[in-house]
C-alpha cells in the first residue's frame, strides 16, 4: 500500500458479524503498532465504547469530545484525542450517544484526519454497516476483518467481504487492501475444518497468523489491558504480535510516511514486557502477585476438637463424689 494522503494511513477493523474479536484485534493491533515506536491513534467508532474501556479509559461523567462530535462536524482537525497510559497511543473516545442513523460524511473524517500528527490510525468499527462504519470504510487504506472459523461467522464474513467491495466501488477513489484474520481458532476442534474452508475461499487475503482461543483474553479484558501486554508471550499475545508484523509487511507504507524502521519481534516483545512491568495494576493478578499477604487480624487460636473434654470428665467426677457423699449423709441413721 502506498500512502497517498498527507494524513496517516487508516486501518479499519470491521466485520458485520458481532463478537468476532474486532475490538480485541483493534486494541492489540494499536498497542503493537505503538510499541513499534509509531504514533498510533485509535478511533473508538462503536457507541458501546469497548475499545476505550479495553484500554482502561473511563469517560468522565460530564460530556466529552469524541466520535459523536467528529461525525457531527464539530471537531477541529486532530482535536478530541486523549492520551492513554501507553506511550505513542492516543484515543478518540466514542463520545456518548448512538449516531448510527445519522449522516456521516467521509469528507468530515478526512478533514479531521488532516490535522492528526500520528503515523497510523486504527478504527474499531461497530458490528453494523451503519453511517459511521461506511464513513470509515470509504476512506480506509486497509480493512482488517477478524472472523471466527465457525459456519455462521463464515457466512457473515462472505457478506461483509462483498458488501465492503461494493461500498468501495461506489464511494472510493483509491483501492483498499482487505485482510482476513482468523480469531478464536482451535487447531484440534471441529472449527479447524471451517478455518481451512475460509482459507480456501479467500486465499491470500487470509493472514497466515491466526489468533487462538485463549482464556488469557478474558483475564486481560477484566484487567482492562490488551492481551499483548497482559501476556506478551502467551498464545493469543504472541499471535497478535505476529499478526501485526504480517499486517505491517503487507501494507508496505509509502515514502510519505517517515515511520521508524520496524523493530525485530524480540525488540517489540521486550518493549511490551517493559510496559507490562510498568503497569502497577497488573501486579494485582494472582500469578504475578508479589505483595506480602494482608496483615492477619489477631484471632485466638482455634481450640482443638475435644479440648474441653477433661473439664467435663472432672465435673462429672466431682458431681458423682458429691452425690455419693450426700447419699451417705442422708442414708445414715
Ligand atoms: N482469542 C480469543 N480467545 C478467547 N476469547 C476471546 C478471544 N478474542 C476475543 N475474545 C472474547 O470474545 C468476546 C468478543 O470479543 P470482542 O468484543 O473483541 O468482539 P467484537 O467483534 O468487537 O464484538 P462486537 O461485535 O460486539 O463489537 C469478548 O468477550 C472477548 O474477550
Ligand atoms: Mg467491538
Amino acid at each position: 500500500m502506498v500512502n497517498r494522503h498527507p494524513r496517516p494511513p487508516v486501518l479499519a477493523v470491521f466485520n458485520h458479524k458481532g463478537g468476532v474479536a474486532k475490538t480485541t484485534t483493534a486494541c492489540n493491533l494499536a498497542l503493537c503498532l505503538a510499541a513499534r515506536g509509531w504514533r498510533c491513534l485509535l478511533i473508538d467508532l462503536d457507541a458501546q465504547g469497548n475499545a476505550g474501556a479495553s484500554l482502561g479509559f473511563t469517560p468522565p461523567p460530564t460530556p466529552m469530545a469524541g466520535v459523536t462530535d467528529l461525525v457531527a462536524g464539530h471537531l477541529a482537525p486532530g482535536a478530541g484525542l486523549v492520551d492513554t497510559v501507553y506511550p505513542n497511543l492516543s484515543l478518540l473516545p466514542a463520545g456518548g450517544h448512538s449516531w448510527q442513523n445519522e449522516r456521516a460524511d467521509p469528507a468530515t473524517l478526512e478533514f479531521w484526519l488532516a490535522g492528526c500528527a500520528g503515523d497510523v490510525v486504527v478504527v474499531d468499527c461497530p458490528p453494523a454497516l451503519g453511517a459511521a462504519t461506511r464513513m470509515a470504510l470509504t476512506i480506509a487504506d486497509a480493512i482488517i476483518m477478524p472472523t471466527r472459523p465457525d459456519p455462521l461467522a463464515h457466512q457473515g464474513l462472505t457478506h461483509t467481504w462483498y458488501e465492503t467491495k461494493r461500498l468501495r466501488r461506489e464511494g472510493s477513489a483509491h483501492p483498499v487492501q482487505a485482510m482476513i484474520l482468523l480469531t478464536l481458532t482451535d487447531a484440534r476442534g471441529p472449527l479447524a475444518d471451517e478455518a481451512l474452508a475460509i482459507r480456501a475461499e479467500f486465499g491470500p487475503a487470509v493472514l497466515d497468523a491466526a489468533i487462538p482461543y485463549d482464556t488469557a483474553i478474558s483475564e486481560a479484558t477484566r484487567m482492562t489491558v490488551p492481551v499483548v501486554l497482559f501476556e506478551p508471550d502467551g498464545g493469543a499475545g504472541r499471535a497478535y504480535v505476529d499478526a501485526t508484523a504480517e499486517i505491517v509487511r503487507r501494507l508496505k507504507l509509502g515514502p510519505r510516511s517517515a515511520l521508524p524502521a520496524s523493530p525485530s519481534t524480540e525488540t517489540l516483545l521486550n518493549t511490551l514486557r517493559d510496559w507490562r512491568a510498568g503497569r502497577t495494576a497488573l501486579r494485582r493478578l494472582p500469578h504475578v502477585d508479589n505483595r506480602p499477604p494482608p496483615a492477619s487480624v489477631a484471632r485466638p487460636a482455634p481450640k482443638p476438637a475435644g479440648a474441653s473434654r477433661p473439664w467435663i470428665i472432672a465435673a462429672l467426677l466431682i458431681g458423682a463424689v458429691l452425690g455419693a457423699a450426700l447419699q451417705a449423709l442422708l442414708g445414715s441413721p
